[in-house]
């Protein structure tokens, strides 16, 4: 069974001799992979002690490091400090009624042009 590790405790592992690291609410330590790891010691410890999720996926990282980092994972965050997923895309209802004001201030618009070039036709 997984260990419940806090942010705070995460945060203490963030030093050469001990490298923790948050990446999709599950909690690694790579300590012993510093020296391996494929993109380099450094940034592996520009993420110690930290959420690192983001600079995780924005590498593009193989199914073989997703594989691979299986080996250093520790423990999950408790769920109350589980990160959300990413902005979730509007509502269609939201984008919809959004949609319905442009037309309606596009409608306006052409109305008032409309409007101007009749007053000063006369
Ligand atoms: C448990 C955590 C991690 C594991 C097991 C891991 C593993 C790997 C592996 C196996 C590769 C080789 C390429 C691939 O197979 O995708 C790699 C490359 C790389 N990783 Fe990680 N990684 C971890 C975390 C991170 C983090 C937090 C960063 C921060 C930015 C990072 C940055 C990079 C970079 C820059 C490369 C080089 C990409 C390239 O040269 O194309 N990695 N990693």
């Amino acid at each position: 069974m997984s260990r419940i590790i806090t942010t705070a405790e995460v945060k203490k592992h963030n030093h050469k001799d001990s490298v923790w690291m948050i990446i999709h609410n599950d909690v690694y330590d790579v300590t012993n992979f510093l020296d391996e790891h494929p993109g380099g010691e450094e940034t592996l410890l520009d993420s110690a002690g930290k959420e690192a999720s983001q600079d995780f996926e924005d590498v593009g990282h193989s199914e073989d490091a997703r594989e691979l980092m299986k080996k250093y994972k520790i423990g999950t965050l408790p769920a109350e400090e589980h990160n959300q997923a990413p902005t979730q895309p509007l509502p269609a209802v939201v984008t919809c009624s959004n949609l319905k004001w442009y037309i309606l201030a596009l409608l306006g618009a052409i109305v008032i042009g409309v409007v101007i070039k009749k007053k000063l036709a006369a």
